[in-house]
């Protein structure tokens, strides 16, 4: 009882109960939401604090950034709190989507999230032709590539999808597999340059095309391999990004997630718009469970020497666990 109402009372406030139905939408640090809602930081630390001390947010340190998010029952640590994160999502379901502070809310949440995506998508449009170099800085690319091969298996598959393409190396590198191949990825600067891979490489079967990875164009259970290849940690909300990939793969499809380990280097924050700073194994294992996706293999490829800022770049092979992976060949790999 005790814990139910100290939760109903930290919501109890106009501003506190926008903050929820604002973090039930996105994942957001404290500037992004001082500026959703128009208060000062502190008061909206104080708003925060009351929240989180009631178990209805969560909050999480990432380097010198600090994340809130609406609690999640599958996170929660016992009973009590699987209770509170229940109820969070009871208070956001009851908020009317007509109200007008909650309204003016999403106008400036939206516009937090566009100046974002414009940051991005300039960074992307003026580092496009750098970017095979750029990637290679931090990856030991051929290991990761090896092991990109050694998870998903032997086989063909009759549609891959890479989603945030990028200049089309993944489509490269399995698009001769796939019976049919589509990238998808916001910036045309990067989508001219994969296309221009692509004929090189003599793939007419893989095409790329403009696209929100957050809205793919692609029918529920229409491929049988997604790929997200670094790009997750510039997403504001991965775990819908990986809903969405889930939505469009097939019973025995696989989806290959590859990025970061949790890390340390924070100027690739400023300088090359990294949102988060990599992903524990528990948190993809989490976000999976959304779509019916378990978790089936996990890799992690540590850096050879320590100290040159390399990176340990982590593998995730999802599928529904029981269901055999189908390939077009219809051979079980
Ligand atoms: C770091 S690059 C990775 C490209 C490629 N997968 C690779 O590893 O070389 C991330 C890509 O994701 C794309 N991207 C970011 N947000 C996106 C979104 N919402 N929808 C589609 N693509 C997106 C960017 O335009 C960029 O090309």
């Amino acid at each position: 009882m005790d814990t139910v109402l100290s939760a109903l009372r930290a919501a109890a406030e106009p501003s506190r109960l926008r903050l929820l139905a604002v973090l039930g939408q996105s994942e957001l640090t404290v500037s992004e939401i001082t500026m959703v809602l128009a208060q000062s930081q502190p008061r909206v630390s104080r708003h925060l604090k009351l929240l989180a001390e009631a178990g209805l947010i969560d909050r999480f340190r990432e380097g010198a950034w600090v994340f809130y998010r609406l609690a999640d029952p599958a996170r929660a640590r016992d009973a009590d709190a699987v209770r509170v994160a229940e109820l969070a999502a009871v208070l956001v379901a009851f908020v009317p989507g007509d109200d007008p502070s909650y309204l003016q809310d999403l106008r400036r949440l939206d516009h937090v999230r566009q100046q974002r995506a414009q940051q991005a998508a300039a960074y992307f449009k003026a580092n496009a032709k750098d970017w095979d170099r750029i990637r290679a800085l931090h990856l030991p690319e051929a290991d990761v590539e090896t092991a990109m091969l050694e998870l998903i298996g032997p086989g063909d598959f009759d549609h891959l999808v890479d989603i945030g393409t990028g200049t089309g190396r993944v489509l490269e590198i399995i698009g001769q597999r796939a019976a049919r191949g589509d990238g998808i990825d916001l910036s045309q600067d990067m989508l001219l340059l994969a296309r221009a891979a692509l004929d090189k490489a003599g793939l007419s079967h893989c095409q790329v095309r403009r696209g929100d990875l957050f809205a793919l164009p692609f029918d529920e259970q229409s491929a049988d391999l997604v790929t997200v290849h670094q790009v997750l940690h510039y997403l504001d909300d991965p775990a819908t990004a990986i809903r969405e990939a889930g939505r469009i793969l097939a019973p025995g499809g696989r989806l290959l997630i590859v990025d970061f380990a949790p890390h340390q280097l924070e100027f690739l924050r400023e300088e090359h718009q990294h949102r988060r700073l990599g992903f524990t194994d528990d948190e993809i294992e989490t976000w999976a469970r959304a779509p019916g996706l378990d978790v089936l293999r996990a890799r992690h490829l540590k850096p050879e020497h320590t100290g040159n800022q390399k990176l340990t770049v982590s593998l995730w092979l999802l599928g529904r666990a029981g269901v055999a992976n189908r390939s077009s060949s219809g051979r079980a790999a």
